[in-house]
């Protein structure tokens, strides 16, 4: 993120709480030049952010965003996601599970994204260090499930953490200067998680400024040598 001619950072889900506080950090960022805030409803510009939709589960309009911005880019992050959609909340027992529901989960945790790895990853700077990153969630780590539950959620964010290695591992031979993760942002005080705040401690409740403030942090000190892997917002590298 050193490039003395300014940066360009893209930011897929700037309609979220995560995503939209990304756009405002980066913005506040003078190393960044142009921050392109992506999200279904566009939303508004500013001095350097520039505005635009996308709809992760619409590969058209995901080709359609890549092509306008073009390259080279320094930083892409997926923020997109979804674990509760229309009231209807995550699984708690097989017999809850539905199969439209598990496909809307895939769709939009685990497709979108890896139509946006396949749309922009060809965009990263090749000259210089890069960074690609897709948030994931603790959850989704196998190894670490000793609760059960949330099935679609935890299945399609461990699938995303599969395509993010895939990707790391097929970018790493063209882009060898570039890095691609998926990242944990912690709990945060969302839309996404705000039916299941009430036992969370508060000082583990990050607001979303503070959340990608952290993850910024953490993507900051990443090498190359780190890609493929999945970070916490804590830079705690979480087993797949
Ligand atoms: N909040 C947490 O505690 C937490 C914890 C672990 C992981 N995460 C992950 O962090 C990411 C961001 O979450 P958040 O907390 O910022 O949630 P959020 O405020 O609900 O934002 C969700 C984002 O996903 C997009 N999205 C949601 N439903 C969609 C759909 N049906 N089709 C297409 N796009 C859709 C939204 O798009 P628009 O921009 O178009 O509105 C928005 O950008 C997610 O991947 C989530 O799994 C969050």
């Amino acid at each position: 993120m050193s490039d003395p001619r300014g940066a360009t950072a893209v930011v897929i889900g700037a309609g979220g709480g995560i995503g939209g506080a990304f756009v405002a950090a980066l913005a506040a960022d003078r190393r960044f030049a142009t921050v392109h805030a992506l999200s279904r409803t566009g939303g508004d510009g500013g001095e350097t952010v520039s505005a635009g939709t996308i709809d992760v589960t619409d590969e058209e309009s995901i080709a359609a965003a890549a092509d306008r911005i073009g390259g080279p880019l320094d930083l892409v992050l997926i923020t997109t996601g979804m674990l509760h959609e229309r009231g209807r909340m995550p699984e708690r027992a097989l017999r809850e599970l539905d199969g439209a529901r598990l496909a809307r989960q895939f769709e939009v945790n685990t497709i979108g994204p890896a139509l946006c790895l396949k749309h922009f990853a060809p965009l990263l700077a090749r000259d210089r260090r890069s960074v690609i990153a897709a948030l994931s969630a603790r959850v989704g780590s196998i190894g670490d499930n000793r609760s059960g539950g949330w099935y679609g959620y935890r299945a399609s964010k461990a699938a995303l953490n599969m395509i993010v290695r895939s990707a790391a591992l097929e970018i790493g031979r063209r882009w060898p200067q570039a890095v691609c993760v998926a990242l944990h942002p912690g709990t945060v005080d969302t839309g996404l998680s705000h039916p299941f705040q009430a036992r969370v401690p508060p000082e583990r409740l990050f607001p979303p400024d503070r959340a990608a403030r952290q993850l910024l942090s953490v993507i900051e000190g990443l090498t190359p040598a780190a890609t493929g892997r999945i970070f916490a917002w804590d830079g705690e590298e979480i087993q797949p």
